[in-house]
């Protein structure tokens, strides 16, 4: 079955279809630059050109960086304030011409995606994604089902809220060597391995691609940590799959 994903990030709006059997786009991604400010009206305007780029008439699913329960969207730390409170998916589908929609989490549709066609494959017991980007995102697992909105990345540290301190953004506004950075990611995971003893961290976001430089560096962690598989297109999968449950569920 093929589903269309749509991911809304800091810097860009992306999307393609998706063969959810394969966990693959079938075509090469479509992706606009993320308007700024990222209010509703303007981000759905996006979505909407990737979306119609394609021709597609059928279920999309739609990531969001925030809390989104039932549709609607209810936190909003790093876009326009303006979506608390909002109902998404009447908006986009209405701005998609009457598509089913279905809006989720960015880090729990990464998380999703993950563990069918990624570093999660067939893994058991607690897994928690972390997504690494302007802010952190999580997604958390029990035996492979999803428990939504965990927002671990707002979990104190320190002082501040964690993806003030750990997230890539943090890395980059404060010119932060990777040993630095390391530090300061290994503190995090230690205080959510307290909370929650996975048996697995993955981490995800764009800083993935350079596991290298940093998760060698990380110490006393008892999990297992390992870096996200599908990295740029996890997100693009998940809102798909998560579109496919609201149609077959
Ligand atoms: C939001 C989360 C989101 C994460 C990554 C956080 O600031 O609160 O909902 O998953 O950023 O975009």
């Amino acid at each position: 079955m093929d589903v269309f994903g749509v991911d809304i990030g800091g810097s860009g709006v992306k999307g393609a279809p998706v063969d959810l059997d394969r966990g693959a786009l079938t075509e090469q991604r479509h992706k606009v630059l993320t308007p700024h400010p990222a209010t509703p009206d303007a981000v759905a305007d996006r979505v909407r050109e990737v979306v119609g780029h394609f021709g597609w008439s059928g279920p999309v699913g739609v990531t969001f960086p925030g809390v989104v329960t039932r549709g609607t969207t209810r936190t909003a730390a790093n876009v326009d304030s303006g979506w608390v409170g909002l109902d998404a998916r009447g908006l986009l589908g209405e701005r998609l011409g009457g598509l089913p929609v279905t809006v989720v989490n960015d880090a729990d549709a990464a998380g999703m995606a993950e563990m069918s066609f990624g570093a999660g494959r067939g893994r058991g017991g607690t897994v928690i994604l972390l997504t690494l980007g302007t802010g952190i995102g999580s997604a958390v697992f029990t035996d492979g089902r999803l428990v939504p909105n965990t927002e671990l990345g707002h979990l104190e540290l320190d002082g501040h809220d964690a993806e003030k301190r750990a997230s890539t953004k943090a890395r980059d506004d404060e010119e932060l060597s990777w040993p630095h950075w390391a530090r300061r990611l290994q503190k995090y995971l230690a205080h959510v391995e307290m909370l929650f003893s996975p048996e697995l961290f993955i981490v995800g976001g764009g800083v993935s691609r350079k596991a290298e430089k940093f998760l060698p560096l990380i110490e006393g962690i008892r999990a297992e940590l390992v870096p996200a598989e599908l990295q740029n297109n996890a997100g693009i999968v998940g809102a798909a799959m998560a579109a496919r449950e609201q149609v077959v569920g």
